[in-house]
């Protein structure tokens, strides 16, 4: 079966995938993309010489799977229009601007049984499946603290671009929905499920409803207590960077960048400090795959598996985004989360 693809939104992250996509090994085929920014959807179609189509509706006609690669505040109406004609659906985070709507989205794919990924992409990144192996090797000992910071351009400039990102309406909130929903999925990915948040925003650029700086303070049920520092600043020479240490009781962690480290090991028995290739080939030894998310969704559309990872991991993040919103109008007081879900590994 060759899967057709249909992507609706012609901006940054459709390009991302269509690239993604071009790479995959699953037999596909894009039957075409849709913008309402007609011209923006001309021009992408013209570069990687894709069809435009003229509406929603007709790349849902065309398409087994529906890329939603559109500003937040609109994922949840694609999303259950694709449910609706039974069209497979990646969906990119946040899943929409508030927990309600996420649920509502998950209940949505389940109940028309359609295939569902989301665009949580760094579970794929290679240093952050490094950083994950290397803090649960029992001889790193019980994780104790993690400083987590993330910082980039405010992204209405650079290479996002995006008058959206300054909207409340459209974009929900500021750097912790639209960019730490990462964040805080990769801490309970990579260290394990959290109890209870405490967070302070900060709105120093003035625009209504989009925080640029918020602190969040995580406490793990297996021990241990993560900070996280999110901050859209304006300094253009920095795109998004994440920087990641875990002090375990016998280890030093870091991870410099999520995608090809350096990641680093300090700890008695002798020192680790790989990148790139080093980086890929420790991955190896350590049987620990490297995998293309987009061409795992597309395998699971052709073979009507469960892709991964799918809205469950999203609804769990809000989960998290919304106990960190609400400590934070609350001036800054602990609020607990819900237990997280059990997951199965892809
Ligand atoms: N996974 C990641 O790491 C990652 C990175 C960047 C962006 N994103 C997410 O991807 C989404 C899009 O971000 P972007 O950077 O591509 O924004 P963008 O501004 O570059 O592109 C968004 C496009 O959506 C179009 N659009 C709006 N409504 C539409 C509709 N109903 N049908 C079709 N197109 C429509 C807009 O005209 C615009 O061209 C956001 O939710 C963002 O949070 C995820």
């Amino acid at each position: 079966m060759t899967v057709r693809i249909g992507v609706l939104g012609a901006g940054f992250i459709a390009r991302y995938h269509l690239a993604m996509l071009a790479s995959a090994r699953t037999p596909h085929e894009v039957v075409g993309i849709h913008d309402p920014d007609d011209a923006k959807a001309q021009a992408l179609g013209r570069e990687l010489d894709l069809p435009v189509l003229p509406s929603e509706e007709a790349v849902l006609d065309a398409a087994d799977a529906v890329y939603v690669c559109t500003w937040t505040s609109e994922h949840p109406r694609l999303v259950a229009a694709a449910a609706a004609a039974g069209r497979a659906v990646f969906c990119e985070k946040p899943l929409a601007v508030d927990l309600a709507a996420a649920r509502s989205m998950l209940a949505d794919v389940r109940a028309a049984g359609v295939v569902h990924q989301v665009g949580l992409v760094l579970r794929d990144a290679p240093a952050m499946r490094l950083l994950r192996s290397l803090v649960h090797e029992p001889s790193s000992g019980p994780v104790m603290g993690v400083v987590f910071r993330d910082d980039q351009y405010l992204p209405v400039q650079g290479v996002y671009a995006s008058d959206w990102r300054a909207d409340k309406a459209r974009a929900g909130a500021g750097t912790l929905l639209e960019h730490s929903i990462h964040d805080l999925d990769l801490l309970e990915w990579v260290i394990g499920p959290i109890t209870s948040v405490t967070c302070r925003t900060e709105h120093q650029h003035a625009i209504d409803g989009i925080e640029d700086m918020a602190v969040v303070l995580a406490t793990f049920a297996g021990g241990g207590v993560a900070t996280l520092t999110s901050v859209w600043h304006d300094i253009l020479a920095r795109p998004s960077l994440r920087r990641i240490e875990v002090l375990c009781r016998d280890a030093m962690i870091t991870a410099e960048s999520d995608l090809w480290g350096p990641v680093r090991r300090q700890r008695d028995a002798g020192d680790l400090d790989l990148a790139d290739d080093a980086l890929r080939d420790e991955l190896a030894a350590r049987g620990l795959r490297l995998r293309n998310p987009d061409d795992g969704f597309l395998r699971a559309v052709r073979d009507g598996t469960v892709a991964a990872p799918g809205f469950e991991v999203a609804v769990r993040a809000h989960e998290l985004l919304d106990a960190c919103y609400r400590s934070a109008h609350a001036g800054g007081v602990p609020i607990d989360v819900p237990p997280a879900p059990d997951e199965e590994e892809p």
